[in-house]
This record gives C-alpha cells, structure tokens and sequence, in this order.
C-alpha cells in the first residue's frame, strides 16, 4: 500500500486545452461531489490538435506544471491529445503524484461493435500519435476489430466559439460520419473530450445508426480509484458542491458559458498568462 503524500482536502487538478475536459468534470462531479476541483485551460492557445507535438508538448506540460505548483493531489489530464503527448513524461518526471490520462475508447468500441467496424473521431495530433499507433495495432490484433479513424478537423474551434450545437457542426459531422456508416461502422469512438458536447448534433446526424462511446463516466471512475489507491479521497465530512475553480490562459468566456448554462456548476474564474 502506498503512504499518503498530500492531504486530502488538497484540489484535485483537471487539464484540457479548453472547454473539452468539462464533460469529464461534469462526470466527476456526480461521482466526487466532494472533491474540489481545479480545472485548468488554455483557451489562449486551443485548439492543440492540429499543432505540432513539440508544441502540445511544451503547452501541456506548463499547463500541467501550473496546476502541480498549486498543491493538487491528482492531476487529470482530461484531453486525449496531452495525454498522447507528455503523459508517460509527466508520470516519469512526477513519480509520486497520482496522474490519470484519456485516450480514445477503442477496446470499448470493438467490444461493442456488431459489424466489427469502429469509427473513431479525434484530433489529427492524438491519431498520429505514437500512444494512439501502438494502442490501436494491439486492440486490432486482439479483437479481429477494423477501425475507421477519422480527424475532427474545424470541430473543437467550433466548440470553443459555443456552436456545439449549429448548422456548421452537422455540416462537418455530415462530411466525416458519413463515409464511416457506407462502410458499415456500427459504432463511433469520441476519441476528443470536446465531442461529447455535440451530443444534439450527434444525435442528429446519425440517427442512431451508430452507438457512441465517450469514456469520460469511465475516467471518473479511474480517478476514484487512483485517490483511493493513493489515500486521498475527500473526507466523508468535506461539504458537497465546492464552487470549482475555473482558471484559463487568456480568456474564460468560452468555459464561463458552458459551466453556467451545461453543467450549471457554481464556479469562480480567472484569467492568466504564464509567460
Ligand atoms: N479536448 C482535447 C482532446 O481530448 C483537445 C482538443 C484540441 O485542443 O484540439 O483531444
């Protein structure tokens, strides 16, 4: 068993380069009442997806290191194309802190999957990724399982700018799913933490011809496990429902919106540079 490090009422620190990881916030949430949070972005820079790894390399990992320096006792890096990126570093670097990443659902989906076709929707950075090549390959291999993968390209600036759910977002969904569904995809992996916000548009598009794996309920769970591994779950006598706090690099209009109108959360904001 390991000692505790820190303390339990320490914050817990959830990353994403901008609104995306709020849809596993909204999981932990139902699941850690308790815990306080920290979410951090960096909607000054987002999207990461489509920049060079070097650079989601360097941005997450100050992101991340922001969040470390403010006593966090777990560290969520609630975006899949961090996770790729600086995970494995992170974890090498910051051996003693309990750190949980995202990747896209794969195994779920082929576990899912009737056609045995899997679609997957992520950045062009998480699909090009070393972590993401080698994941796929063994789940392959092992579940006799194709996969479609498909780059969100122009989603997540959509859903940065508030139009989850709009005109332009089926027009993409349109344009991406539809060749997916000819090849006789029965299933769709939302391999971005942003895409869950396009539920509406979802729903539409596809009309339920393809079921939907978001692994965010799954993520929460993983952070309640690695708190109780750890020790450092939130006392039983810690309130419910703390005000999270919001801090973004640049502007927090676009996490203000869907905290107070989606997920309805009390929340206290802040903007940062950390140049
Ligand atoms: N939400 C992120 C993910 O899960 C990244 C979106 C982006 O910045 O491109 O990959």
């Amino acid at each position: 068993m390991l000692a505790p490090v820190r303390s339990t009422s320490a914050p817990v620190g959830i990353f994403d380069s901008g609104v995306g990881g709020l849809s596993v916030l909204r999981e932990i949430r139902v699941l850690l009442p308790r815990e306080q949070l920290i979410y951090f972005a960096d909607c000054g820079n987002a999207p990461y997806g489509s920049r060079p790894d070097a650079e989601v390399q360097s941005l997450s990992m100050a992101a991340c290191e922001w969040l470390i320096g403010q006593g966090v006792k777990a560290l969520l890096l609630a975006c899949n194309t961090a996770t790729a990126q600086i995970v494995a570093g992170l974890r090498a670097k910051y051996p003693k802190l309990p750190i949980v990443g995202v990747e896209p659902g794969i195994k779920p989906g082929a576990l899912a999957s009737q056609t045995k076709k899997v679609g997957v929707l992520a950045t062009a950075s998480t699909l090009s990724s070393t972590k993401f090549q080698t994941l796929l390959a063994g789940v392959r291999e092992h579940h006799h399982c194709e996969f479609l993968c498909q780059a969100g390209l122009g989603l997540v600036e959509l859903i940065e700018q508030g139009k989850a759910d709009s005109p332009e977002v089926d027009a993409l969904l349109h344009r991406y799913l539809e060749p997916m569904l000819e090849s006789g995809v029965d299933t769709l992996v939302l391999g971005c933490t942003h895409y869950p916000f396009m539920d509406a548009a979802l729903h539409r598009v596809l009309a339920q011809r393809m079921r939907l794996i978001d692994t965010g309920p799954a993520v929460a769970k993983q952070l309640a496990r690695k708190l109780e591994e750890h020790h450092l779950g939130a006392n039983a006598d810690a309130a419910e429902g703390a005000p999270v706090r919001i801090v973004s690099i640049g502007t927090v209009a676009p996490l203000r919106g869907m905290v107070q109108e989606l997920l309805r959360l009390e929340a206290v904001y802040s903007e940062i540079s950390l140049a």
